[in-house]
């Protein structure tokens, strides 16, 4: 069987050289391409996997391109390689925020003849391999039968594939992403208001503070600009702002004006919502098992 070529459009990049790994080992052809040629030579030379001189060479005759550039670029990026794709290709987008993308997707692959994808990994560079790693896939139109061979590759490596539509993925993604970064970020943002140095916060650390603190600080270690993005070009997050917004002065006046009956139907209400969560009734124990993974690290 002829083995496979995929071209990696950023593939200097984090996630670019993790799937350049997860493709190489799979047995592909995979050649990579970015701008700044230092980076771009160190990721494919270390990874032992070809380099192109640009976008365009790289694309050449490509089973599969995978443009795994920041979410601002991808668009512009798809619509300048459209017309270099061999109609055999499928490309595909693996952005966190898809808005703009499907629309693009849709239009240069109906246009230029290639099939088009776009496919959103949950998961960062630090995943060891797929499995247990869930991998959301939009089909695009006149493109189906290329995200079912996709989402079979995948899945076949143990990753759970879910299909959505964009507006539905977006919407998701302020929810899962877009929320819990926000929350971190404010929570970050308010120890600065606190004159004390962390280990001295630390010292009189219980137990739910540990472990928001070990959220925060993962949080922190991602790169400003994804995580500004995953919040600025997702209008559904930016929409869900304004509610968060009423929410944050709603919940200030009621402990502000010790409503304390409103606290506790405030309360009842999201428990009402929790509880629909499988996992809700172990969270306890949950919580005190990682507390214990943390005590017995430190
Ligand atoms: N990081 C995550 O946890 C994660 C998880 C899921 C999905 N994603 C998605 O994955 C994509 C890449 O994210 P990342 O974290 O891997 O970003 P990254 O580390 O900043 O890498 C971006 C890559 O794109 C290249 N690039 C930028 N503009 C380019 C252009 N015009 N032509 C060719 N290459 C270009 C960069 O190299 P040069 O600057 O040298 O060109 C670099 O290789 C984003 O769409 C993001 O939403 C990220």
């Amino acid at each position: 069987m002829k083995v496979p070529k995929i071209a990696i459009i950023g593939g200097s990049g984090r996630m670019g050289i993790w799937f350049a790994q997860y493709f190489k080992n799979k047995g592909y052809t995979v050649v990579l391409s970015a701008r700044n040629r230092e980076k771009l030579i160190a990721a494919a030379e270390s990874l032992k996997v070809n380099y192109a001189k640009n976008n365009e060479e790289a694309v050449k005759n490509a089973d599969f391109v995978m443009v795994s550039v920041p979410i601002a670029s991808t668009a512009s990026i798809i619509t300048e390689l459209a017309p270099h794709m061999d109609r055999k290709t499928t490309v595909f987008d693996i952005t966190s925020v898809k808005g703009e993308i499907i629309k693009t997707l849709e239009k240069q692959s109906l246009k230029h003849g290639f099939k088009a994808v776009s496919v959103h990994p949950m998961f960062g560079p630090g995943a060891k391999n797929l499995t247990g790693h869930t991998i959301a896939i939009v089909p695009i139109k006149g493109s189906e039968d290329a995200a079912e061979k996709l989402g079979r590759i995948f899945s076949k490596d143990g990753a759970k594939v879910v299909s959505t539509d964009g507006k539905t993925h977006d919407r998701m993604i302020s929810t899962v992403l877009g929320l819990p970064h926000f929350l971190n970020i404010l929570f970050g943002k308010a120890l600065l208001e606190i004159p004390d140095a962390l280990p001295r916060i630390k010292e009189f650390s219980g137990t739910t503070f540990a472990l928001q603190l070990l959220l925060t600080e993962c949080v922190f270690r991602e790169e400003p600009e994804l995580y500004s993005e995953i919040q600025m070009r997702n209008k559904e997050f930016l929409k869900f702002l304004d509610k968060m917004e009423g929410i944050f002065s709603e919940l200030k006046e009621v402990v502000q004006k010790n409503e304390k009956i409103e606290f506790s139907k405030i309360f009842e209400m999201v428990r009402e919502k929790l509880i629909q969560d499988t996992d809700y009734a172990n969270a306890y124990d949950r919580f005190y098992q990682i507390i214990e993974i943390l005590k017995n690290r430190t």
